[in-house]
């Protein structure tokens, strides 16, 4: 039975109002909301390294500059994420020993490996695609500094999205070769994106309560349909072959119906099981450990400016 307090507040859920840090808020809702944010700010952070390995290694200079700039953004959207989770009043120390510490989780995704160029092409087509299906509602949460960061990724994410697919349309006119290495990157990253959903509606432990606070605003197998309807065609337009067999066009339902998810590999992965989970945080705390002696200079000048101004 709710208090008071609790049914005043759910009224201003489904009277759609905005809440901001200074509202009063149930704990859950806090204790969600920092949950999802970080780990989404995490994904974004964790997400720059399967393709900062490609920019040293890019065919053409056009092609480093766009892929720089597409690291650097993931960067952004992480500081804009863990700026929204620290409005609930947690610290960015605090995020970063619970990613380090591997208490945190990341987005599945990015403990594959990026084999070669075309899976460049592949995660900006797939991943990005994705991930725009995903964030796209998530402007309209009730969460109010979630929601805006959300408006400024998902216009960022587009160009994301168009210069990945733009990779792939190049391989996939180019020799018989580049083709094949198309093929290939879809072979290996079709499967893992649809993972990205999170896992089923019947297995999603906090879709109902998420939902019901409108931090989730459609759940995670209806995005993923939308995500298959929408990628079969692209898919069919470069002449690439989705690897999954069972694919076969709905009139009924008016989507695509698709194979069994491998729901032991998705679970492997979340686990740290994945096949360069053990790499990214290793990449992770030694980029922390080398930037120590930065952040501590930067508190010793902090704390002398500090002293100054009290004498
Ligand atoms: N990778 C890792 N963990 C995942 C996951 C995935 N793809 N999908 C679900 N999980 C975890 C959840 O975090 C939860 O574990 P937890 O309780 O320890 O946090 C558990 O699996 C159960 O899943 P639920 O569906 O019950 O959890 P949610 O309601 O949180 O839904 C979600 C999962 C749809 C990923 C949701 O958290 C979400 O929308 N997050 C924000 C979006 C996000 O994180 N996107 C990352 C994509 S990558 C990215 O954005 C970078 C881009 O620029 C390329």
């Amino acid at each position: 039975e709710m208090d008071p307090q609790e049914r005043a507040f759910q009224e201003r859920i489904d009277a759609g109002i905005k809440i901001e840090p200074k509202d009063w808020m149930p704990e859950g809702y806090r204790k969600t909301l920092i949950r999802q944010i970080s780990q989404h700010a995490h994904s974004e952070i964790v997400g720059q390294l399967p393709e900062g390995n490609w920019i040293t290694r890019a065919p053409t200079l056009e092609r480093k500059a766009i892929l720089l700039a597409k690291v650097q953004d993931e960067a952004g959207h992480g500081l804009y994420l863990y700026c929204a989770a620290e409005t609930l009043g947690v610290s960015r120390d605090q995020l970063t020993e619970q990613l380090l510490s591997g208490k945190a989780k990341y987005s599945s995704i990015f403990n594959y490996p990026t084999l070669t160029w075309a899976d460049i092409g592949a995660i900006g087509w797939l991943v990005d695609g994705a991930a725009i299906m995903n964030q796209v509602p998530l402007q309209r949460c009730s969460f109010g500094p979630y929601s805006r960061a959300m408006i400024r990724v998902c216009k960022e994410e587009s160009f994301h999205q168009r210069q990945g697919y733009d990779i792939m349309m190049k391989l996939c006119q180019g020799t018989p070769e580049q083709k094949a290495m198309a093929q290939d990157a879809l072979n290996r990253w079709w499967w893992p994106s649809l993972m990205m959903f999170g896992p089923s509606d019947a297995e999603s432990v906090h879709s109902a309560q998420s939902m019901a606070w409108k931090i989730k605003l459609n759940s995670n197998d209806e995005l993923r349909q939308k995500f298959v309807d929408q990628t079969v065609p692209q898919a069919e337009y470069l002449g690439l072959t989705v690897p999954d067999p069972d694919l076969k066009w709905n009139e009924d339902k008016g989507g695509y119906d698709y194979g069994e998810i491998d729901w032991a590999e998705f679970f492997e992965v979340i686990k740290g099981n994945g096949p360069c989970n053990r790499e990214r945080m290793a990449a992770r705390v030694k980029a922390h450990e080398d930037g120590a002696w930065f952040r501590e200079g930067l508190m010793a000048h902090a704390e002398k400016q500090a002293e100054r101004r009290r004498n």
